[in-house]
């Protein structure tokens, strides 16, 4: 089983990273493998061409959008993380999203009964809004979404302060393990229940 953790910070080592890694010591102890993808900040917006309808790819200049999707849609769980930028998520994580999201609607949904959560920094407020927008995400997307002892936030500013965040530490630490939880019940499961057929989804665009 392996988990990808996103790192929608701009910064490749600053408290999203420390997040995740927080949540990796405990994928660590449950023997499921864990990367981290830093998506940087290089990836255009969504154009809304929906040339991916047909193609199942982004057909925009490739900038590793393809490639990270590739990679996500290999692995069983996924963590989406993110800084609180303005009360809101990077424009990063909202360029992936948007496009693998794209991508994805129109490729079979890869990522649906996938275990996703998502996990958000920030320095003082917006992190529960920030948290809904990643959640908006993998709920639309069909993955199941694990709980913690409280909203999966930790504070911090400089990179590496949300280790002083006990309750968010802790936080992080049940969500991983809450994830993986739910990850084995799955894979035990399986063979038995197989995934319920994905109907031809309806489009009433309200145009009368
Ligand atoms: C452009 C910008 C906007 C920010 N806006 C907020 C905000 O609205 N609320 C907040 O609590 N922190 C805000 N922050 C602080 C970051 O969320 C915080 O420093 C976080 O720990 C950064 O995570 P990182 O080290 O993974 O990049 C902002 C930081 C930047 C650079």
């Amino acid at each position: 089983m392996k988990i990808i953790g996103i790192n929608g910070s701009p910064r490749a080592n600053g408290n999203t990273k420390s997040a995740l890694d927080a949540m990796g010591k405990i994928f660590a102890e449950e023997s499921i493998d864990f990367e981290v993808l830093h998506i940087g900040h290089q990836l255009s917006p969504c154009s809304g061409c929906f040339r991916c309808a047909k193609t199942h790819t982004c057909t925009l200049p490739d900038d590793g959008l393809n490639r990270f999707y590739e990679q996500l849609i290999q692995a069983d769980g996924l963590v989406f993380g993110s800084p609180v930028y303005f009360a809101s998520i990077t424009s990063g994580m909202r360029c992936f999203m948007d496009r693998i999201g794209c991508i994805d609607m129109n490729n079979g949904r890869q990522f649906r009964f996938k275990v996703g959560v998502p996990v958000v920094v920030a320095r003082r407020a917006g992190a529960v809004n920030a948290m809904d927008e990643l959640i908006h995400y993998l709920n639309y997307a069909q993955m199941l979404i694990p709980g913690s002892v409280y909203w999966p936030l930790a504070f911090g500013n400089r990179p590496g302060e949300v280790w002083q965040d006990e309750e968010g530490i802790q936080t992080l630490e049940v969500l991983a393990r809450n994830m993986a939880y739910v990850m084995k019940v799955m894979d035990a499961g399986k063979a038995q229940h197989p995934v319920p057929e994905l109907p031809r989804k309806y489009y009433t665009n309200f145009i009368r």
